[in-house]
């Protein structure tokens, strides 16, 4: 961790542009769901923390939060492509509104997994997948979010809950490595 320090980063999403994103996005699933019927947020544990909670407090429906853990990736930067289920316990979500939330659509593996592997288990009322960052550039499997709040380029991102190695998770803002 020596070498790698907060300094040495590009920022790219301020923490005021991520948190705008992040009400219009809640705005827009309020008008959707509507204010009525509960929805279950799938936290996908760990980069999405952040996105998540932040996302929940504008959500204006009965909510349940939920939280599962996954990874993808291997200690570097570049996606295994192989999905482990660290922690996937879930309750009954027959006949629920489900709303996956992720930190980062990338290769679209994790996100072809959560779908398949929700849609096998269960029979859901509706089943979406929100993402804060789509980085399209990098897409090996056809699928795509329901809802995103920002296009990224093929970069290596780090803060509000996307790490290297761990660390930088805790930053407000989203940035990449010089
Ligand atoms: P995918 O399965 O390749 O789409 O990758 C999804 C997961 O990889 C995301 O949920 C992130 O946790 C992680 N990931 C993808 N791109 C980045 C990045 O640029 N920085 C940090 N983590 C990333
Ligand atoms: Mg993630």
């Amino acid at each position: 961790m020596d070498e790698l320090k907060e300094k040495d980063l590009t920022v790219i999403f301020t923490q005021e542009q991520i948190q705008e994103g992040i009400k219009n996005l809640g705005e827009k699933l309020n008008n959707l769901y509507g204010l009525e019927e509960e929805l279950y947020l799938i936290c996908v544990l760990k980069g999405s923390v952040m996105f998540t909670v932040d996302l929940a407090k504008h959500l204006k429906m009965p909510v349940k939060m939920e939280f599962i853990r996954l990874s993808s990736y291997g200690s570097g930067t570049t996606s295994s492509g192989k999905v482990n289920a660290v922690d996937i316990s879930l309750p009954n979500l027959n006949d629920k509104n489900v709303l996956i939330v992720e930190d980062i659509i990338d290769t679209g593996h994790t996100a072809r997994f959560l779908v398949d592997f929700l849609n096998h288990n269960f029979k859901t009322k509706s089943l979406k997948f929100c993402s804060l960052l789509d980085k399209k550039i990098k897409r090996e499997v056809d699928i795509n979010a329901d809802f995103y709040c920002f296009d990224v380029d093929d970069k290596f991102l780090v803060g509000y809950g996307l790490d290297f190695d761990g660390y930088f998770r805790n930053l407000p803002y989203i940035g990449y490595l010089k």
